[in-house]
């Protein structure tokens, strides 16, 4: 089967300083990969880019396909914010809108977007904003929200950044049943080794190792260099 994603000497600047440099690499179906790296190191814009919100050099192909905005339906964006992505007055509304724009019946859409929350273990916020939750669990509506697309490939950005241990570890949970392939950005090293089998690292730019998550983790010399430790 083809890779969930393939990503093809990538660069991108924001202005004339470059971000992202010759980056390459794949993600297998179902593989789950974090990406680590020091703050400011380009995590959250290679994301961006893999999501085609920015226009980087190079090629991205999804699902054996160039990407495109067909084949970006099947991948889903957990922004590193909930408050980016959640904003109705209820927070079924905010589940229920991708199915509501693709066409899907209105009772059916609220029925499977309540069902949904009840899976997150959100049942008793569904006709709360999403302003009135804790941050652990905005960050699971976030995450419901974006299967609501039953994405194939899921890229999380800073999934635990402010979360208590409870939190995480009900993440980390949910995140396990997802059958989708993954690619999570963090600097979170315990819910690295929790999620992912893989890892990349990122240092000014570039890819400065692509392994599995254990060996890395056990590099100290090369964790300590890149600012993770
Ligand atoms: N919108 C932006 N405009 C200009 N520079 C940006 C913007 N967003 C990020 N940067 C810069 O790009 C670099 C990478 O940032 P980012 O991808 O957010 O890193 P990370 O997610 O690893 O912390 C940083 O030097 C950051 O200052
Ligand atoms: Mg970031």
């Amino acid at each position: 089967m083809t890779a969930a994603l393939e990503v093809s000497r990538l660069s991108f600047g924001y202005g004339s300083q470059p971000v992202l440099e010759d980056i390459s690499f794949t993600v297998g179906r179902n593989e789950s990969v974090g990406i680590v790296g020091a703050n400011g190191s380009g995590k959250s814009t290679l994301l961006w880019c893999i999501a085609g919100l920015l226009r980087a050099k190079g090629t991205v192909r999804l699902f054996g396909e160039p990407s495109s905005r067909s084949s970006r339906a099947r991948l889903a964006m957990v922004f590193q914010n909930p408050e980016d992505q959640l904003f109705m007055p209820a927070l079924v509304q905010d589940l229920a809108l991708p199915l509501l724009n693709r066409g899907v019946e209105r009772e059916k859409a609220f029925r499977e977007a309540g069902a949904r929350l009840a899976d997150f273990g959100l049942e008793d916020y569904r006709d709360r904003p999403a302003a009135h939750l804790s941050l652990g669990q905005r960050k699971r509506a976030a995450l419901a929200l974006a299967l609501m697309r039953d994405p194939e490939l899921l890229l999380l950005d800073e999934p635990t950044a402010e979360l208590d241990g409870r939190a995480v570890r009900l993440l980390a949970g949910a995140l396990e049943r997802i059958p989708a392939a993954k690619l999570i950005a963090t600097h979170d090293l315990g819910f690295l080794r929790r999620t992912t089998t893989r890892t990349l690292l990122l240092r000014a730019g570039r890819i400065a190792a692509d392994g599995p998550t254990e060996e890395l983790l056990a590099n100290e010399p090369l964790l300590e260099q890149a600012g993770l430790i």
